[in-house]
C-alpha cells in the first residue's frame, strides 16, 4: 500500500467494528484516535452472517449523530475483508480498543492475520478510560432487553434508538 499519508489528506486511521450499538467505550477510543491521526473512519461492519440488533443504516446514523461536530471523523460501512477496505481507503492504520487482558488474545490473532494479509497495515491498540473498561455492546443489549437503564453506558443518540425500539 502506498499514499496513505499525503499533504492533502493526512494520515487516515480506520476504527472498524460491529458497533451494535456504539458504546461510550467506542466513543472514547474514537476520540482518542482522532487526536492522534488526521482523519478517522468509523468503519461499520455490514454483517452478512451475524444478525445484529441494529441495521447497518441505523448504526451509521447513530455514529454520524454522535460525531456530527467532528468533521475529521467519517462514518462508513464496509463488507468483506478489512484489509481490502483499508487498501481501498489508502489507510495505513487500524485502531482497536483493548479493555482488558481478555480482549488481547482475539485482538492479537486478528492483528497478526491482518498483517499477514497486508504487511503495510499497522494495528494500533488504545485503552479506553478506566470508567469504560467494562463496557460491551453485548452487555448493553442484554441490560436493555431485561429492562435496565443503559443511559450511563451509551451516547444519547444510541439511547434514543434503543428506547424507540430501534
Ligand atoms: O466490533 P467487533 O465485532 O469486535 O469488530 C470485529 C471486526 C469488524 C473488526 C472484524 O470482525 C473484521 O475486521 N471483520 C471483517 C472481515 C475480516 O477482515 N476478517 C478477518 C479478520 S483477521
Amino acid at each position: 500500500m502506498s499514499g496513505g499519508r499525503d499533504a492533502a489528506s493526512g494520515q487516515l486511521a480506520i476504527c472498524p467494528g460491529s458497533f451494535d450499538p456504539l458504546t461510550n467505550g467506542h466513543v472514547d477510543i474514537i476520540r482518542r484516535a482522532a487526536r492522534l491521526f488526521d482523519r478517522v473512519v468509523i468503519a461499520v461492519l455490514n454483517h452478512s452472517e451475524k444478525s445484529p440488533l441494529f441495521s447497518v443504516e441505523q448504526r451509521l446514523a447513530m455514529a454520524r449523530e454522535v460525531f456530527q461536530d467532528q468533521p475529521e471523523v467519517e462514518v462508513d460501512a464496509f463488507e468483506g475483508l478489512l484489509v481490502e477496505y483499508a487498501r481501498r481507503r489508502r489507510a495505513e492504520v487500524v485502531v482497536r480498543g483493548l479493555r482488558a487482558v481478555s480482549d488481547f488474545e482475539y485482538e492479537m490473532r486478528m492483528a497478526h492475520m491482518n498483517r499477514q494479509l497486508e504487511p503495510s497495515l499497522e494495528t494500533v491498540f488504545m485503552m479506553p478510560s478506566t470508567a469504560h473498561s467494562y463496557l460491551s455492546s453485548r452487555l448493553i443489549k442484554e441490560i436493555h432487553r431485561l429492562g435496565g437503564d443503559v443511559s450511563p453506558f451509551v451516547p444519547p443518540a444510541v439511547q434514543k434508538h434503543l428506547l424507540r425500539g430501534h
